[in-house]
C-alpha cells in the first residue's frame, strides 16, 4: 500500500506533512512519487493567496478519473484552506469523491479518521477550532528534509494583519513547554541532524502564553547551550517585536545562523498603518540598523506585498527605496490576494492586476542588482559549508549553505553530505554562489 502526499504553502505545512507520513507509515502505507501509484493521496492545502486555492481545487479535479478506476484510494484534505469556515460543505458539494476533510486542528486524529474510512466508505469531516497540542506533538515524524530538522515552537498567531487569514485558519498563539522542545532537539542532535530550524508564526512572541517566565531570547540561548557542532535557524521573525536581547543572543552565538528573514510586507508608513503591521519604516530601519551594527557579516530576506488597498505610486516607490537601503539577499514578493472574512476585504483602493505585475518586476529587476552585488562581495573568501545535498541536476555537484544562508554549489563527493566542509567561492549569480572544496 502507497501514499502520496501534495504540500502546499509554507514551512509550517512542510513539517506538518512530515507528521502526516508517520500517520500513514504507522497504518503501513510506504511512500510513492505520483498520485496516480497511490493508496491513499492527501492534500495538505494553504489558504494565503487565492492563486493557492485555485491551484489545488483544480488539482483535486485532476484525482476525479483516477477514483473513477481505483475505487478504493482513499483521498484526504487537510491544512489551512479546509479550515475556512464553510469551506469542507463546499468542497464536498463540488467534489464528491474526496472521503475526509479535516481541518488543522484535527491532525492528530487523522489515523483514527483513516481507519474508519478503511472499514466504512462514508464521508468524514472534521473542523474543530482549537485542538490538544500534546496530541498534535506526540505524533511519529517521518521526516524528510535530509540534514534539517524543522522544529515547531510554537502555532498560531494574534497579530491580524489585515490581509492574512492565517490568524483565522491556524486559531490563536500557543507556545510549546521550553523542556520539550529542548528535549526534542536532544535527540534530533544525537539522531544526526545537524540543522534545527525553529518554527512559529512570530517566533519573538515565544513564551507570551506561557505567564511571562520564558521568552525566545531564553529558548534560544538554552538550544545554543547544548554541546554538539550543528546549526539554528528560525522563521519568521515579526519585525514589531524582535528585541535586542535576541539579537545579542544571535550575535553571541556561533550556531545561531547570521540570517534572519525579517518580512517588512511594505515600505511606507500609510500602507504599514493598514496592513496593521504595529511597526513604521523607521523603526523596522532602526532594528536592520542595530543588527547590523551587532553582526556584520548578517544576510537579510524579506516578505513584501505589492498591490495592497490605495498603495500608489509614491507608496511603491518607498518600498524601493527600502529594499535599496536593507540590501536583502533574498525577497519573496507577492501581489496582494483578497482573503474572505480579513479587514482588508473590505477597504476600498484595490490595485489593478496589471499595475500589481508591473510593480512586481520593477521590485524583482531591482533586488536582481542587489543580490548578485551581494553574491560578488563574497567572491575569493573562503566560509565554511554545511552540505545540504546533491544537486538534482548534477550528481557530481553537491549544494550548501553558508552561515549567513547564502546557497552555494561545488563539485564533490556525494558522502559529504551533511558534513561541514571549507569552500572558496569562485563565481557569483544572482543569489547562488559557486566555490571549490579548501577542507574536507
Ligand atoms: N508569519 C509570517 C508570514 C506568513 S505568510 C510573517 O508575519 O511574516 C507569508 C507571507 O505571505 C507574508 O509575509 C506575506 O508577505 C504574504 N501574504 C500573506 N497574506 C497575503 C495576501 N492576502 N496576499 C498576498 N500575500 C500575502
Ligand atoms: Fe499573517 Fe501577520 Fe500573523 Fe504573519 S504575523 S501570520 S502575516 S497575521
Ligand atoms: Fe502556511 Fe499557507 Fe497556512 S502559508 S500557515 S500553509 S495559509
Amino acid at each position: 500500500m502507497y501514499y502520496f502526499i501534495a504540500t502546499y504553502g509554507c514551512q509550517m505545512n512542510v513539517h506538518e506533512s512530515e507528521k502526516i507520513a508517520g500517520v500513514l507509515e504507522e497504518l503501513g502505507y510506504c511512500a510513492c512519487t505520483r498520485a496516480i501509484d497511490a493508496d491513499i493521496v492527501v492534500f495538505n492545502t494553504c489558504a494565503i493567496r487565492e492563486s493557492a486555492e485555485t491551484k489545488i481545487l483544480g488539482n483535486i479535479g485532476a484525482l476525479k478519473p483516477i477514483k473513477a478506476i481505483k475505487k478504493d484510494l482513499i483521498i484526504v484534505l487537510c491544512g489551512c484552506m479546509t479550515q475556512q469556515e464553510g469551506m469542507s460543505a463546499s468542497i464536498h458539494k463540488k467534489f464528491p469523491f474526496v472521503d475526509i476533510i479535516i481541518g488543522t486542528h484535527n491532525l492528530a486524529s487523522l489515523k483514527d479518521f483513516i481507519i474508519q474510512r478503511q472499514n466504512e466508505k462514508k464521508f468524514i469531516t472534521e473542523t474543530l477550532n482549537s485542538c490538544d497540542i500534546a496530541g498534535r506533538d506526540n505524533m511519529k515524524v517521518t521526516r524528510t528534509s535530509g540534514y534539517n530538522a524543522w522544529v515547531n515552537i510554537m502555532y498560531g498567531c494574534n497579530n491580524f494583519c489585515s490581509y492574512c487569514i492565517v490568524p483565522y485558519v491556524r486559531g490563536r498563539e500557543v507556545s510549546r513547554p521550553i523542556d520539550d522542545i529542548i528535549n526534542e532537539i536532544k535527540d534530533l542532535l544525537k539522531q544526526g541532524y545537524c540543522q534545527i530550524t525553529l518554527l512559529g508564526q512570530n517566533v519573538n512572541s515565544y513564551g507570551n502564553d506561557l505567564g511571562g517566565l520564558v521568552n525566545f531570547a531564553m529558548l534560544l540561548r538554552k538550544i545554543d547551550e547544548i554541546s554538539g557542532k550543528f546549526r539554528i535557524r528560525f522563521m519568521t521573525s515579526h519585525p514589531k517585536d524582535l528585541s535586542s536581547e535576541v539579537i545579542d543572543v544571535i550575535a553571541s552565538s556561533s550556531k545561531i545562523c547570521h540570517y534572519i528573514h525579517l518580512p517588512v510586507q511594505s515600505g511606507s508608513n500609510k500602507i504599514l498603518e493598514l496592513m496593521n503591521r504595529k511597526y513604521t519604516r523607521e523603526k523596522y530601519l532602526k532594528t536592520i540598523t542595530e543588527i547590523k551594527s551587532k553582526i556584520p557579516d548578517v544576510q537579510f530576506s524579506s516578505d513584501i506585498i505589492v498591490g495592497f488597498p490605495t498603495e500608489t505610486e509614491e507608496d511603491f516607490n518607498d518600498t524601493l527605496r527600502l529594499i535599496e537601503e536593507v540590501k536583502y539577499e533574498q525577497l519573496f514578493v507577492f501581489m496582494y490576494s483578497k482573503r474572505k472574512g480579513t479587514i482588508a476585504e473590505k477597504m476600498d483602493g484595490q490595485v489593478e492586476l496589471a499595475e500589481k505585475k508591473r510593480r512586481i518586476s520593477v521590485l524583482l529587476e531591482k533586488q536582481n542588482q542587489i543580490a548578485t552585488g551581494i553574491s560578488e562581495s563574497y567572491i575569493g573568501t573562503i566560509l565554511e559549508v554545511l552540505v545540504d545535498d546533491v544537486s538534482p541536476k548534477n550528481d557530481k555537484i553537491l549544494l550548501g549553505s553558508t552561515f549567513a544562508g547564502k546557497t552555494i554549489s561545488f563539485y564533490g563527493d556525494k558522502r559529504l553530505v551533511g558534513k561541514f566542509i571549507y569552500v572558496k567561492i569562485i563565481k557569483a549569480k544572482h543569489t547562488t554562489l559557486f566555490g571549490e572544496i579548501v577542507e574536507e
